[in-house]
């Protein structure tokens, strides 16, 4: 295979289940990740997004390998990724940078933000011990902070400094690849907007991977060029972002489009019913209890992804055809 088309990342039919307890008939099991499949190519961004609870975390867990699946396969570059991590953790670890939802509580309260910067480059050796001041101060002035910000401490900077800070200490480690949990939520909207041009035109530069974790639809259409929507542990619908989101092909997508406010429009009725439990998944397919597009097969058999136009894999036996109205 030519190397320029092998992903950076192929989830492969990833599963896994936390054991909840042990009932009285067997273990009490959720399922956090069901036939999980997602190839993530070089130089792509791809936003997952999902209700509270669909997984995301758990499969941006396993992409970082601080977990293994039970069933399935990650593969970095081609390889597994046990294998990838068993021969150079730190190598990985370089390769692959993370940017917490909890900027401030990532970071060590008694360091400087200069030697939070700086210690990945310390870490992973990239550059003189003389040289890393110099090195600190101008992705200081990448992300928009003062040079003074290098002598202060996390807890005297805003939030959305910190966050800033974040971006800087993984731009840090020179990676392939920034994956961000819910890196925006919880700001400003000014000040989330400042947080998104910024790595908007950071992805757009350093031609980096991102994987980008969101419950916000606007915010994965501004910063990704793909998107993967998760319900209930499983992809339903994965590819371009603006095809998506013009012509949602899973009435699931088009439910979250449907709740999500905009204001071109008035707000239809939101997603009906309720999530099914993970411990207790409905046969057939996930969504059919909460589906306006329900058919009688929908409770029978659980659809697996499939490619629709060439660019998107829907998991649905019915798919909606572009925009069309629900049926
Ligand atoms: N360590 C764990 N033990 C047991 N259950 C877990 C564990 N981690 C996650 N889960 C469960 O797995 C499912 C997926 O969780 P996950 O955190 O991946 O969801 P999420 O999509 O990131 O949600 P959110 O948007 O709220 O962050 C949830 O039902 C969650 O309760
Ligand atoms: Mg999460």
């Amino acid at each position: 295979m030519n190397e320029s088309t092998v992903p950076v990342f192929s989830v492969l039919d990833v599963e896994k289940r936390f054991l909840l307890r042990k009932g009285r008939s067997g273990p009490v099991e959720l399922r956090a990740l069901d036939s999980v499949r997602l190839d993530i190519e070089a130089g792509s961004s791809v936003a997952l997004v999902g209700e509270s609870g669909s997984g995301k975390s758990t499969l941006v867990r396993m992409l970082l390998g601080l977990d293994s699946p039970g069933e399935g396969r990650v593969l970095y570059d081609g390889m597994d990724l046990q294998q990838v991590l068993a021969r150079d953790r730190a190598r990985f670890a370089r390769e692959v940078a993370f940017v917490y939802q909890d900027a401030r509580g990532s970071m060590n309260p008694r360091f400087t933000i200069g030697e939070i910067i700086g210690e990945p480059m310390r870490v992973h050796r990239l550059h003189p011990a003389q040289d890393i001041p110099r090195r600190v101060a101008s992705l200081l002035e990448r992300v928009g902070l003062p040079a003074s910000a290098a002598v202060r401490y996390p807890h005297q900077l805003s939030g959305g400094q910190v966050r800033r800070v974040a971006v800087a200490r993984a731009l840090a480690q020179e990676p392939r690849v920034i994956m961000a949990d819910e890196a925006v939520a919880g700001l400003d909207v000014s000040v989330q907007a400042s947080l998104l041009n910024l790595l908007r035109e950071l992805v757009a530069e350093l031609k980096v991977t991102l994987v980008f974790v969101t419950h916000d639809l606007g915010v994965a259409s501004y910063l990704c060029d793909r998107i993967a929507v998760m319900y209930l542990g499983r992809i339903l619908e994965t590819g371009p972002v603006d095809a998506i989101l013009q012509g949602p092909a899973h009435p699931y997508t088009r439910g979250l489009l449907e709740s999500f406010p905009r204001f071109d429009r008035a707000l239809r009725a939101p997603l009906r019913g309720e999530i099914p439990s993970p411990v207790d998944l409905p046969a057939g397919c996930r969504f059919a209890g909460r589906c306006p597009c329900v058919q009688p097969q929908c409770t029978a058999a659980d659809p697996v992804a499939r490619a629709l136009d060439g660019a998107r894999l829907v998991a649905c036996l019915y798919p909606l055809s572009g925009d069309a109205a629900p049926a």
